[in-house]
């Protein structure tokens, strides 16, 4: 149903054009783990996401379609307790949810698109915000909004937002949500270009990402490719 992507292979697609020497150094860091989704259901609704044709409604659709096939298999790991339950035949041992509760931040605005999704699984889950933009002058991410659950610290968040490009919005919001004492996280992409998850293996290991597709590389404008265009533009109309 997924597919784990050992360091090395990840590292090897996002080391290419780099030296033997610095790879090898790359290979030896502690790296957060990438999980690639591949199933075909999950594949084929991307597949109609990329393509320019479709319009506001299905993507928006399907956005949320996907975060929720994603959300199952990002949280397979959580951890479970044994219950004593009453049925109307017996009496029986079952598993319910234990251990840290969830919360899920998306990086405004696309992230946005993946909230329906995932609340449709995890309806307990509480829901923060943040937002940056680039400063024009400096290049440097400012967090314009940020409103997390009052008590994060305590749960595992999940990070949202369908593009991983540079990496640099996700990796300030990272920062941001970690200066707020919050450091247990998963980020939760449709999309990944290679340069994004080298940024967030490196200023963040223990962040591990899921991505329902690793692209190729991105373009002079920092655009992923093949991609998706503006997942914001699609998924709000706005253009
Ligand atoms: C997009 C996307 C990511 C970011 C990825 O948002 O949703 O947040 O770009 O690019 P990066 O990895 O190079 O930082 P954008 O900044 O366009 O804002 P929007 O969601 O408001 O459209
Ligand atoms: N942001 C997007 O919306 N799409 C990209 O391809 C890159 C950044």
């Amino acid at each position: 149903m997924l597919q784990l992507l050992r360091t090395e292979q990840i590292s090897d697609k996002i080391n290419k054009g780099e030296s033997e020497q610095k790879s090898e150094r790359w290979r030896e860091n502690k790296m957060s783990k990438v999980v690639v989704f591949d199933h075909p259901l999950i594949q084929h609704k991307l597949s109609i996401m990329r393509d320019k044709n479709t319009g506001t409604k299905e993507f928006r659709e399907l956005l949320s379609e996907i975060a929720m096939l994603m959300v199952f298999e990002v949280t397979r790991d959580l951890e479970t307790e044994e219950i004593e339950v009453e049925t109307p035949i017996t009496t029986c041992k079952c598993k319910v949810l234990s251990g840290k509760k969830l919360g899920i931040v998306p990086i405004l605005r696309a992230g946005l698109g993946m909230v329906d999704g995932v609340i449709n699984l995890v309806p307990a889950a509480r829901v923060g915000h943040i937002g940056l933009y680039r400063d024009p002058k400096t290049l440097e991410p400012v967090e314009y909004y940020c409103k997390l659950p009052e008590d994060s610290e305590n749960r595992e968040l999940l990070i949202l937002d369908p593009m991983l490009a540079t990496g640099g919005s996700a990796s300030a919001a990272i920062n941001f949500i970690k200066q707020r004492g919050c450091h247990h996280m998963r980020l939760v992409n449709l999309i990944a270009a290679p340069e994004g998850i080298k940024r967030i293996q490196q200023d963040h290991p223990d962040v591990d990402i899921y991505v329902a597709a690793l692209d190729d590389h991105l373009n002079d404008h920092g655009y992923i490719v093949p991609g998706l265009g503006d997942a914001g533009d699609r998924l709000f109309g706005t253009k």
